[in-house]
């Protein structure tokens, strides 16, 4: 149920033979198969490499998952130990001149330590860059490990100087979750993040996946296109969703404190004011899930145990009725996480870069799929500029 108009494919002669003229934003269009993930033919869920998402989710852990999205599927018992043991002791290998670099770094917004960080990685191994599996997969690994560190030493060290350095001796998503904040997580807490990371791990084709893919369709660097990965996710469209998600509810939420009026039933004006003003909602819509987004499910599964989850729940829902109601529009992923996070107490300006540890799993996967089968991804423009202009001195054409 597409709320654009019909979106259509045209074929017709170019300079060079038929041009396909297909629809903005590449909507419906497939530009090559995969094998890593995808959605049902309803429509209606996401599919890890033949595993509904939500399965996924609720049974498997970080490194299971990733193990199934690298290597086709899910790991034995001496696969487990092995991707546990690189994974672990990657993450507590990042080299000491990056986190020297990193204070140099302005504190700006923290996904520019990621791509700035991953570049720098990079430097020391695109030179002499490989195709081979062994090289591949352990690159693959490394940044997955990495990435999370990088984010965190970046978020603490560019505010005051100091950061959390890794344990190997933690699980990943229970020590990524302690350097962001400071603090070591419950059990649930950990258990929470580590959901959130496997629901972002990866999308189909999406904006930042399709990046990466571009990017290793040029036989450039896994590092060159991760760290464009990471530009793509920052963008208020994409991953910047959960950020600007949970703004837009703390706000209500001020609101709703001035006006004395639960947030539960405020939300309902404030998304009708917006709405009014021809604003976005962000944490709404989505280029596949046009009814649900399955994802949510499992997301509020976890909200409800956290803090003041019962009540999160009951704004989430009223919002997503109006949305429903006045937009025929779903939440999205993002909506949901933001609270999570929010619960969880990680700074808001991480919220992005969380999604990218989790994401850089699926972005290392299609690195991988896209060079082993490979063909410049290259489309072709329609050109609609003038034409036939000759060119003038400056102190011609300029002359008024
Ligand atoms: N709030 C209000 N109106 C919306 C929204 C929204 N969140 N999303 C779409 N619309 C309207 C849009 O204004 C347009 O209306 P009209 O036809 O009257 O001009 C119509 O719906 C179609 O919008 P579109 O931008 O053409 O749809 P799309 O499939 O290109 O966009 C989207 C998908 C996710 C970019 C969009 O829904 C959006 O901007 N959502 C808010 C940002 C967001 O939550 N992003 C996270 C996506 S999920 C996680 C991820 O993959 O990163």
């Amino acid at each position: 149920m597409s709320r654009r108009p019909e979106v259509r494919c045209v074929e017709e002669e170019g300079p060079l033979g038929k041009l396909i003229i297909v629809p903005k934003g590449l909507e419906n269009v497939v530009p090559d198969t995969t094998a890593i993930s995808g959605v049902d033919p309803k429509g209606e869920h996401t599919i890890y490499r033949g595993y509904l998402i939500t399965d996924l989710a609720e049974n498997a852990n970080f490194y299971e998952a990733a193990y199934l999205f690298l290597y086709g599927q899910l790991p034995c018992e001496d696969e487990l130990r092995e991707i546990k043991r690189k994974i672990d002791t990657y993450r507590a290998q990042v080299p000491e001149k990056l986190f020297d670099a990193l204070k140099l770094v302005p504190a700006t917004h923290p996904m520019y330590y990621g791509s700035f960080g991953v570049l720098f990685l990079g430097q020391y191994y695109a030179p002499e860059w490989r195709f081979d599996d062994d090289f591949l997969y352990d690159h693959a690994l490394r940044l997955i490990a990495q990435l999370p560190v990088i984010f965190a030493a970046g978020w603490h060290l560019s505010r005051h100087g100091t950061f959390i350095r890794p344990d190997p001796g933690l699980d990943h998503p229970r020590d990524v979750l302690r350097m962001i904040t400071g603090r070591t997580p419950s059990d649930l807490a950990a258990r929470a993040f580590e959901v959130s990371l496997i629901l972002y791990m990866d999308h189909g084709f999406n904006a930042s996946t399709f990046t990466v893919r571009v990017i290793g369709s040029t036989l450039s660097d896994m590092y060159s296109a991760v760290a464009g990965g990471i530009g793509a996710l920052k963008g208020p469209l994409h991953g910047g969703a959960n950020e600007k998600a949970i703004e837009m509810l703390l706000d209500a939420k001020r609101r709703a404190e001035e006006l004395g009026k639960p947030l539960e039933e405020y939300i309902e004006e404030y998304i009708l004011e917006k709405l009014k003003r021809k604003e976005r909602i962000m944490g709404f819509g989505h280029r596949i899930y046009k009814i649900h987004d399955p994802r949510t499910d499992v997301a509020a599964k976890y909200i409800r145990q956290l803090k003041d989850g019962e009540w999160w729940l009951k704004v989430l829902k009223r919002a997503e009725e109006v949305m429903w109601r006045e937009k025929r529009l779903p939440a999205n992923i993002d909506f949901y996480t933001a609270v999570l996070y929010y619960q969880l107490g990680i700074p808001v300006p991480m919220y992005t870069p969380v999604f990218a540890m989790g994401r850089v799993v699926g972005w290392t996967a299609h690195y991988i799929e896209q060079v082993k089968n490979n063909r410049l991804i290259r489309p072709t423009e329609k050109y609609v500029g003038p034409t036939g202009l000759k060119y003038r001195p400056i102190e011609e054409r300029c002359r008024r």
